[in-house]
């Protein structure tokens, strides 16, 4: 079986009704990235970035996975599918995709303030839980924080995602707009013999001296056209 890696941004979860940061009207139109995506922000208000969260995490609750999630989890019969997503949110999962590798944490998953990576403070929120609090503390004493990477602080997961992306026979970007690193810098590490696709409704202007193969269009409609051409 070949070796289908995905890399997924805001624009995967578009069509499911969770808006994307920089297009017209999106989250970062909406709010100050350095109060609500950065540790100097949790600082200052924690109050405020909890906030930001919580009514996100709460979102997954009124929100499916649409038909490009749902056609990614179906690769998975013909495919070594390992999706590797910017996503917070967990619809890739709730599609069906069994090998997700969360660039930049999860919604919902809750951490220690102190020491966000040490596994043993972390936790999955029941989704009556969705609502932390000030107060709420984690494990060792310290305020529960969203388990989100945030601008500045270190991308953990970025080298496992690099090991299987060097294995790609095939790699999918999607729905992101390439801007933010270390994920955006994946795509160097993509064998050169690998096939590149590149599925958005809008131009990406991707710096990289390779063929890729642009599918113009939503990812419910581009997922479906991808499984067509590697049938
Ligand atoms: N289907 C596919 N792609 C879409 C759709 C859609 N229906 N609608 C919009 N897009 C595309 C946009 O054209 C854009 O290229 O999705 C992309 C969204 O880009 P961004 O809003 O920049 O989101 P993303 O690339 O995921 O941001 C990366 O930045 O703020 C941080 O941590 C945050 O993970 C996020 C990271």
């Amino acid at each position: 079986m070949k070796n289908l890696v995905i890399l997924s941004g805001a624009g995967m979860s578009a069509e499911s009704g969770i808006s994307t940061f920089r297009d017209k009207g999106g989250l970062w139109d909406q709010y100050p990235v350095e109060q609500v995506a950065t540790p100097e922000g949790y600082a200052r208000d924690p109050e405020l970035v909890l906030n930001f969260y919580n009514e996100r995490r709460k979102q997954l609750l009124h929100v499916e996975p649409n038909a490009g999630h749902l056609g990614l989890a179906e690769l998975e019969k013909d495919f070594k599918v390992t999706v590797v997503t910017q996503n917070i949110d967990n619809l890739h999962e709730r599609a069906g995709s069994t090998h997700v590798i969360h660039l930049h944490g999860e919604l919902t998953k809750v951490c220690s303030s102190y020491d966000p990576y040490n596994p043993h403070f972390l936790k999955e929120l029941k989704p009556e839980e969705y609502e932390v609090k000030l107060g709420d503390r984690a494990g060792d004493g310290t305020q529960l924080r969203p388990f989100i990477v945030w601008f500045g602080e270190a991308v953990p997961a970025i080298e496992t995602a690099t090991l299987f992306v060097e294995k790609a026979d095939i790699f999918v970007i999607i729905g992101t707009s390439m801007n933010v690193y270390p994920a955006a810098g994946l795509l160097n590490y993509v064998p050169r013999a690998a096939e590149v696709y590149l599925i958005d409704p809008k131009p990406v202007d991707i710096h990289a001296m390779r063929r890729i193969h642009v599918i113009q269009k939503g990812a419910s409609e581009g997922v479906n056209e991808l499984k067509r051409l590697l049938r």
